[in-house]
């Protein structure tokens, strides 16, 4: 049966773990799997922008011995030029896993749901599962476990902040979502991050106070405020969530060998000040490296024969 991953929650507790350590020794020696992939394309479906979602899979499949073909916003135009269903029929009989970044959620269930090769989500307005499965491996290297953790994010209940509850449900780490009342996550993400919680007694919570909910934070997170999709909302927003720009002040309320995460592309002086991502408790580019490394693991286990 092909697998997909349209979310962290499609990879059990042991198969995120299995996949950091893959990751890991990935990580050691690109080389190493330069035959796993052997001659698979990966198409790359974008209907918004990237830099490290396009050249981690671009560079990925490659160093796993395989080809990517990239399909940019004007090429497909999915469900307008071309329905999902057509799409999906015609790209599985000529490539072998499909990425796909766009807007609505239901796109990629639809193409998962259509398409007999594994579909990868690269992004949708609901979710980011490669974002959180870099971010997670990325704490797993400088704290070396997951247990009793604390990650606040501080910002939009927006698709990152959905990725990193269910990644922490996962896996045992408490998640606070520092936000704005009307910035809330998604009440279903909320609901299905808490049931997986019980598996691990992580605590899944949403905070309106920033300051009292970076207390004790072993990670604090944020993320742009407006997000692809909402740039006429990019003004409007910016009033709304000042109080809660992750800046020194914040930080020292967090634990005192707290790191500092963004998923990037970062706006200082927004949602963090300069001398914060700037810092050396600013763990920003390991994470986008680990992108590569986490999102080789996923294909691995996804398409390998
Ligand atoms: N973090 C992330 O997904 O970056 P891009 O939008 O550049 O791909
Ligand atoms: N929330 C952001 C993440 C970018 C990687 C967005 O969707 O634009």
């Amino acid at each position: 049966m092909k697998r997909d991953f349209l979310s962290v929650r499609d990879f059990t507790k042991e198969e995120i773990l299995e996949a950091f350590e893959l990751a890991k020794d990935m990580k050691l020696d690109r080389f190493k799997y330069s035959e796993s992939l052997k001659g698979q394309t990966l198409a790359l479906i974008f209907e918004k922008p990237s830099l490290r979602t396009r050249t981690s899979f671009d560079v990925g499949i490659q160093q796993l011995g395989g080809f990517s073909l990239y399909l940019s916003p004007n090429e497909i135009s999915l469900g307008k030029r071309e329905s999902v269903y057509d799409v999906a029929k015609n790209l599985e009989r000529m490539v072998q896993g499909i990425m796909i970044r766009t807007f609505g959620h239901d796109i990629v269930e639809d193409m998962a749901k259509y398409a007999s090769i594994p579909i990868i989500n690269g992004l949708t307005d609901y979710s980011h599962p490669c974002q959180a499965m870099a971010d997670f491996m990325t704490i797993s290297e400088i704290k070396g476990k997951f247990e009793g953790l604390k990650l606040c994010y501080c910002g939009d209940g927006n698709n990152v902040a959905h990725s990193l509850m269910f990644a922490g449900a996962r896996l045992g780490v408490n998640v606070t979502i520092a936000c704005p009342q009307g910035y809330e996550p998604n009440p279903v993400a909320l609901q299905l991050a808490r049931e997986d919680a019980r598996a691990t007694g992580a605590k899944i919570e949403v905070e309106y106070d920033p300051f009292h909910a970076v207390k004790d934070a072993d990670v604090v997170y944020t993320d742009v405020w407006a997000s692809m999709g909402q740039e006429a909302e990019t003004e409007k927003r910016k009033q709304i969530f000042i109080p809660y720009q992750v800046n020194q002040k914040l930080m020292d309320n967090a634990k005192s060998d707290a790191i500092f995460m963004h998923c990037l592309p970062a706006h200082r002086g927004d949602e963090v000040t300069g001398d914060v991502i700037d810092s050396p408790y600013s763990v920003v580019f390991q994470e986008a490296e680990n992108r590569l490394h986490a999102q080789k693991a996923v294909m691995y286990k996804l398409m390998k024969k």
